[in-house]
């Protein structure tokens, strides 16, 4: 029997900050409406040189690096964005593929907004599991900063840059297993985050009905984080890091509170970094590596929430 196992992370964040004071400067709002609404003190701006894929190519030399691995053992590159390169194609995972030198390898994009990064989590796990692919490098990155309205102040304080990688690899020792991963989708929401044009202009920046959202995904999180531990007969007490997607800081402790996990089991990363769609879990898991929170086999629940709506939950042993 094949199984899944999460190798390795690794993350790039863009050097440039940009406080609360930056959006205060220019429009109608306030140290205070942010913090107490958001949790979100700074984010961080890729340069006008970085591109998407070059956020994604960064941080997945870093999670080559740890897993022990070059490019040329990679056979799947799965990059999620909302933010890619290029509109259409060519994909940022086609892109990400020749800054890491490969010319003949599969490369796709996944499109799941927030969720993205347990989205292509679950499709690395099935083409393992399937005997398809050995190594499978998957990506969240963003540069959320080129779709963001910065003349709408009810969204454009949430976002912000970076990019998170894993490595995914084929080992037939079921420890070593990614426990579950589920994803789910409702597209009859639409409407509540879209980007609504391909077109350059300013139908093409994000729009989001922010308070109808935070309502569904507070019950949404929950209630997903219930059913994968209840399916694998999960106690909290068996998770040692639970790392859910970074929106608002509101939306972490109503979840974490509802789901009774102790303060030390939560991850945040939202103050430093604000809303990174597919790369926030990532980089979220990168935060806990580096600072010794997560070594191998420790046990992480991740839990995201996006515009689609989709949504998703992982159980996850750390193997690195
Ligand atoms: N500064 C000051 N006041 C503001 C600002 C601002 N930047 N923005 C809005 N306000 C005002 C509003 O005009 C409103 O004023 P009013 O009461 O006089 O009408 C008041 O603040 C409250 O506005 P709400 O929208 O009700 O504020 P809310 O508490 O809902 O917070 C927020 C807004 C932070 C956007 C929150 O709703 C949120 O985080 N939503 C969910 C985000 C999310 O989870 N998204 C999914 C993932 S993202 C993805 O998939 C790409």
């Amino acid at each position: 029997m094949i199984y899944a196992s999460f190798k390795s992370i690794g993350a790039y964040i863009p050097t440039e900050v940009r406080s609360n004071q930056w959006f205060i400067d220019r429009m109608d709002t306030n140290d205070e409406w942010i913090t107490k609404r958001t949790g979100i003190k700074e984010r961080r701006i890729a340069s006008s040189e970085e591109e998407t894929s070059d956020l994604g190519a960064k941080a997945a030399k870093i999670a080559m690096n740890r897993a022990g691995i070059s490019s040329a053992d990679i056979d799947l590159i799965i990059c999620a964005t909302i933010s890619p390169d290029y509109m259409c194609m060519p994909s940022t995972a086609c892109l990400i593929a020749e800054k890491l030198d490969r010319r003949d390898v599969m490369a796709l994009d996944i499109s799941a907004a927030c969720t993205g990064f347990i989205y292509a989590l679950s499709v690395a796990k099935a083409f393992i599991e399937s005997g398809m692919k050995k190594n499978v490098l998957i990506i969240g990155a963003e540069k959320l900063s080129n779709i963001v309205d910065y003349t709408d102040r009810t969204t454009c304080m949430l976002f912000g840059d970076g990019a998170g990688a894993a490595i995914i690899s084929a080992t037939q020792n079921k420890d070593e297993a990614i426990v579950d991963i589920q994803c789910s989708a409702d597209g009859s929401q639409k409407d509540l985050l879209l980007t609504p044009s391909v077109q350059s202009s300013e139908a093409s920046f994000m729009q989001m009905k922010g308070n109808e959202t935070f309502k569904i995904a507070v019950r949404t999180l929950t209630s997903d984080v219930q059913k994968i531990m209840e399916k694998n007969s999960y106690k909290n007490e068996d998770i040692d890091l639970f790392i859910p997607h970074q929106a608002n800081y509101r939306i972490i402790k109503a979840v974490g509170d509802a789901l009774k996990f102790e303060d030390k089991q939560k991850v945040l990363t939202v103050e430093k970094y604000g809303n990174t769609s597919s790369a926030s879990i990532p980089m979220a898991i990168n935060e806990c590596f580096e600072d010794g929170r997560l070594v191998k086999g420790k046990t992480m629940l991740l839990d995201a929430f996006g515009g689609g709506l989709t949504w998703g939950s992982a159980i996850i042993k750390f193997n690195g």
